[in-house]
């Protein structure tokens, strides 16, 4: 079948300390992606560069914090510095924290838009003259980026935005870029359980109600998009487990 093969090519991914970026970034690397690798915990981005080249890929860790235009800026130095080039950016890093609105964190709001928008559109700014033509733009929404829900507000804020900045971003970009929104349903990784291992309020008691994704399943659909043919866009994968209704 005729595809876009990744052998040579450069990937940034960043949420790659855990969950569904690192998932994404061992599955590019097995496509023979050279993978830059970017979150803020950089024992966590060693530990995965090691396996990733013990399986005998290329990978660099550069820790990074979205929210941090200086910190973003040398991500992309790096990348510039280490190949030169970029063909294909997963914005995966992200935060969620589930609330009635009146009772929620003030600062738990901000971070969501922090992180989950502003700091997408940050690092997808500045990795733009890096990327090559006919590279690809991926950015990870939700199910919450299409459908809102009570208690998801501020989350929901924040995807709803990540998918109305990729509609803009495909239409400035035309042929050059390739942009694809995936918005996966439940997925079973740390974001869903929260930093103390305790389930978040919301996500977490739906995990008992049905068979959650794994990050392998969202790793997957990116790589479907970023491998096709040239001429075909994969705007938009949505991904729900069998069992999820909404
Ligand atoms: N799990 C789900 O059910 C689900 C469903 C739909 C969409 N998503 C989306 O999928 C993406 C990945 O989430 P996940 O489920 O894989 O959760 P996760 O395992 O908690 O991963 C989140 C990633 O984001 C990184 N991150 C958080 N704040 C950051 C910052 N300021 N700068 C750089 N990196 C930062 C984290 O790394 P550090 O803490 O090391 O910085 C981590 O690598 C998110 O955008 C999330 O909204 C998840």
């Amino acid at each position: 079948m005729e595809r876009t093969e990744l052998d040579g090519s450069v990937a940034l991914v960043t949420g790659a300390s855990s969950g569904i970026g690192e998932a994404t970034a061992v599955a590019l690397a097995d496509e023979g992606a050279s993978v830059v690798l970017a979150a803020r915990s950089g024992g966590e981005l060693d530990a995965l560069a090691d396996r990733i080249e013990g399986a005998g890929g290329d990978a660099l860790a550069v820790p990074t914090d979205v929210t941090d235009g200086d910190s973003v800026a040398g991500l992309i130095e790096a990348v510039r510095e280490a190949y030169g080039r970029l063909d294909v950016l997963v914005n995966g890093a992200g935060v969620i924290d589930v609330a009635p609105l009146e009772a929620a964190d003030p600062d738990a709001l901000r971070a969501m838009v922090e992180v989950n928008l502003l700091g997408l559109i940050r690092v997808t700014r500045r990795a733009l003259p890096l990327l090559a033509a006919g590279g690809g733009v991926v950015n990870v929404s939700s199910v919450s980026g299409r459908e809102a829900a009570a208690g998801y507000a501020g989350y929901s804020a924040s995807k709803f935005g990540v998918n109305g900045f990729s509609e803009a971003l495909r239409r400035e970009v035309g042929e050059d870029l390739r942009v694809t929104v995936v918005e996966p349903g439940l997925v079973d990784t740390g974001l869903v359980h929260g930093a103390d291992g305790e389930d978040v309020a919301g996500p977490g008691e739906r995990l008992e109600s049905m068979t959650p994704l794994v990050p392998e399943d969202v790793a997957a659909a990116v790589v479907y998009a970023v491998t096709q043919p040239r001429r075909v866009a994969v705007n938009e994968i949505l991904l729900r487990p069998s069992g999820q209704e909404r």
